[in-house]
């Protein structure tokens, strides 16, 4: 019996161990299907007990080592009925939890007490009931709170004050009475009480909002000196005024030491500042595609298409929808070849890249068919499309975003300034990263796939520091082409720009004239100070012509020793990729192979020369390697 029971301990030690290798959180996923199996719901979800919850889960994402749960985004499933008790609250590691836009009844759960790390709370548009949490010192680290457009009453809590990291407080619409307490958060940036029961007047520290925040309540404003009526239409007035607003003083200040009518100019000068600071923080991503070619009553809306939605692929674990899409927040990052690219950031805190296409060429079939191609891809040096829109105005495809910004950014980014360069490493790994991304692309389709826009630009760094490709596939379905003097044209193979029609050899032109780039710091067209025109490829010629080699090199690249042999041999692969004639040009699996060959780098060890023996040898080309030392 003895020995039964150790051997039984022992299976049970390994199955443990090997559970902690496969990190797939076991706990969380139980404590996840017991939330979806005791409350009703009317869209399914594809949580599947036998699938990985980290990978395929709607709306789940865990921490990086997949070992925990961090965030749980279920908008608008159609959950209806109370939160089951001792379900959600034990994920312990919750940061962010989104549950907006259902039929949720009953109380605040007193259990998400457990949730320590929680950070961001998304709750508004149920139907919760009964007080606010007494106590909120329990999240520390609460930073979003959003419960507007439910029925909570009672008062709101002085205990708030303790959550110091609070940035965001969204109370409207709901039942709550009583005063507001003497909130002291200086982190709090937006808030809204607007449309309860609440009365007296507005504490000190919260004098800062413009009224309108409290508007619907029966609250008395004082006459405090603070109280100015606010600069902005309440509409866009949701944030309180920056921290230099003390400057009025200032600018009082100046206006009795000058005149009268300069105060006038002073003032008014400092409230269109104060505008434009509060707008570029307003901008949607619905405003700024309004604010493209198109006139505003095109611009998608739910009324106009019935049907419109953003179609995920399989695999994707977003939750969101067009309206929050247009609804997030949005920068541009660039006008690109095929038209703008937004950074989005929904208001879970996602942020996505939005590209919107101009002058698509097919219809909507052919379109659904490259994107289910293109989407299809899973490669980490591939950036992944997630989601794609698809209406007669207005055609959406929604990248993962990349912090670090393009390799062009990385390259030419502030030049001439203080910047860090770009080491020798960092560019190796870009250039193998993209190589073998676009080997990928190259087999997709039956070997047919064309990326038909490799540029700096399209290049971004994954979280191996290797390069990663985006905006595959797209030239098929496009009629635009950049213009004829862009840094996009530069990387357009001789043979495009008279037959309009990209393959895959005038894709390895364009991955050499990256690989250029990233030897030489210059971007494919640029001027010189005589306003002359330089083509990075014919200039590269011209420069090796005449063997002036090393002159060609990055001058940040000249600082790390003992580069110049590789930097040599890369500059060889290059040349052999933007031959003028197609094909002549190797193909992308031998530019691969070359490149892999430059250094081992996965292995970790440089290599001597002696096991490079078995690479393709590119095209030879006779360089000057002596003069090298002259510098
Ligand atoms: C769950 O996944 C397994 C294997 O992948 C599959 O056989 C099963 O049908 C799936 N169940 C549901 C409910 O989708
Ligand atoms: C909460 O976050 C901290 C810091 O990120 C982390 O060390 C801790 O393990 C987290 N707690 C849980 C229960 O995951
Ligand atoms: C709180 O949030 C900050 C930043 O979001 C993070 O660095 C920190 O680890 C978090 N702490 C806990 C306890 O979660
Ligand atoms: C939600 O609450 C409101 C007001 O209490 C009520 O009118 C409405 O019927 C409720 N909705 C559902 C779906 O229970
Ligand atoms: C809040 O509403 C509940 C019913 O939903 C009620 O029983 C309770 O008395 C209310 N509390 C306050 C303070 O109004
Ligand atoms: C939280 O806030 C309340 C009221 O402001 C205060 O009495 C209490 O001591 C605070 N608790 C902690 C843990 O800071
Ligand atoms: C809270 O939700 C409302 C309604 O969806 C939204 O308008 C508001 O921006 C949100 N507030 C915060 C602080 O997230
Ligand atoms: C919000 O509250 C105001 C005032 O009570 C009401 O007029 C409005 O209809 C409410 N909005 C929603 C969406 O419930
Ligand atoms: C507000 O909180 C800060 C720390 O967050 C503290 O230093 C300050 O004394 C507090 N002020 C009041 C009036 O409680
Ligand atoms: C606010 O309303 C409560 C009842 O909800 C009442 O007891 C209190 O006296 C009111 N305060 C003021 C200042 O009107
Ligand atoms: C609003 O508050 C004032 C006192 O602040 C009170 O006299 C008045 O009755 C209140 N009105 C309502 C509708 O509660
Ligand atoms: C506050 O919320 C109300 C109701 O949702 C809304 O009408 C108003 O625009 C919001 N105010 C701000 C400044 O966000």
């Amino acid at each position: 019996m003895k020995v039964l029971g150790v051997i039984f301990f022992s299976i049970f030690l390994v199955g443990l161990v090997l559970f902690q290798g496969n990190a797939d959180p076991v706990e969380d996923k139980r404590a996840l299907l017991d939330f979806m199996n005791n409350i009703p719901h009317s869209r399914s979800l594809n949580w599947n007990e036998s699938s990985p919850v980290c990978h395929h889960w709607t709306g789940v994402t865990c921490s990086a080592d997949n070992s925990r749960v961090i965030a749980v985004r279920l908008p608008g499933v159609g959950f209806d009925g109370p939160i089951p008790p001792n379900t959600i609250s034990r994920l312990s590691a919750l940061q962010i939890l989104s549950l907006r836009s259902n039929v949720i009844t009953g109380g605040f759960p007193s259990d998400f007490a457990n949730l320590r790390n929680l950070s961001f709370l998304y709750l508004q548009f149920n139907n919760f009931s009964g007080p606010l949490p007494s106590d909120f010192s329990v999240w520390k680290n609460l930073t979003i709170v959003n419960l507007s457009y439910n029925a909570f009453n009672g008062s709101i809590p002085s205990s708030l004050s303790n959550s110091t990291q609070l940035a965001g407080l969204n109370l409207a619409n709901n039942s709550l009475t009583g005063e507001i307490p003497d909130l002291n958060l200086s982190r709090l940036q937006g808030l809204n009480l607007s449309n309860n029961y609440l009365n007296g007047s507005v504490p000190k520290s919260l004098q800062r909002f413009p009224r309108s925040v409290f508007s619907g309540n029966n609250i008395s404003f004082g006459s405090s000196p603070s109280n100015l009526p606010p600069v902005l239409p309440p509409s866009s007035a949701a944030y309180p005024k920056p921290k230099n607003s003390g400057s009025l003083g200032e600018a009082a200040l100046l206006g009795i030491i000058v005149a009268g009518g300069v105060l006038g100019v002073v003032a008014f000068a400092f409230l269109i500042l104060v505008c434009c600071l509060r707008r570029k923080r307003e901008l949607r991503l619905s405003g700024e595609l309004q604010k493209g070619e198109m006139s505003p009553e095109k611009v998608i809306s739910r009324s106009q298409d019935a049907n419109n939605k953003l179609t995920f692929f399989e695999g994707c674990n977003y939750a969101f929808d067009l309206e929050d899409l247009l609804r997030a927040s949005a920068e541009v990052l660039g006008k690109g070849t095929f038209g703008a690219a937004y950074k989005a950031i929904l208001e879970d805190a996602t942020t996505v890249v939005v590209k919107r296409l101009k002058d698509v060429s097919v219809g909507k079939r052919d379109f659904e068919q490259q994107m289910e191609v293109v989407g299809s891809i899973r490669h980490e040096n591939v950036v992944e499309l997630k989601a794609y829109y698809y209406s007669k105005d207005e055609k959406l495809m929604v990248y993962d975003y990349y912090s670090q910004g393009s390799v062009s950014a990385l390259l030419h980014g502030r030049r001439g300034e203080d910047r860090t360069p770009l080491d020798w490493d960092t560019r190796l790994k870009i250039a193998i990263g993209a190589a073998r991304g676009i080997t990928r692309i190259h087999l997709e389709n039956g070997g047919k796939l064309v990326h038909g826009n490799v540029k700096a630009s399209n290049i971004f760094l994954n979280s191996r520091q290797y390069g990663c490709v985006s905006d595959a596939g797209l030239t098929t379905i496009m009629s635009s082409l950049a213009p004829p003097i862009s840094r996009a044209a530069g990387y357009r193979a001789p043979e495009v720009t008279d037959t309009r029609k990209a393959a895959q050899p005038s894709d390895i032109y364009s991955f050499g004239v990256v690989l250029l780039e990233l030897l030489t710091g210059k971007s494919p067209i640029h001027t010189t100070a005589g306003d002359e025109i330089v083509h990075l490829v014919r200039w590269v010629h011209s420069v090796v012509r005449e063997e002036w080699t090393a002159e060609v090199f990055d001058l940040e690249l000249m600082r790390y020793p003992n580069i110049e042999e590789e930097m040599v041999e890369m500059l060889q692969i290059a040349m052999s990729c933007v031959v003028r004639m197609p094909d002549q040009r190797p193909k992308m699996l031998d530019v691969l192979k070359m490149i892999e060959n430059v250094r081992r780098l996965d292995t970790g060890n440089q290599p001597s020369s002696g096991n490079k023996s078995e690479s393709p040898t590119p095209p030879q080309l006779v360089v000057g390697k002596e003069s090298f030392t002259s510098h």
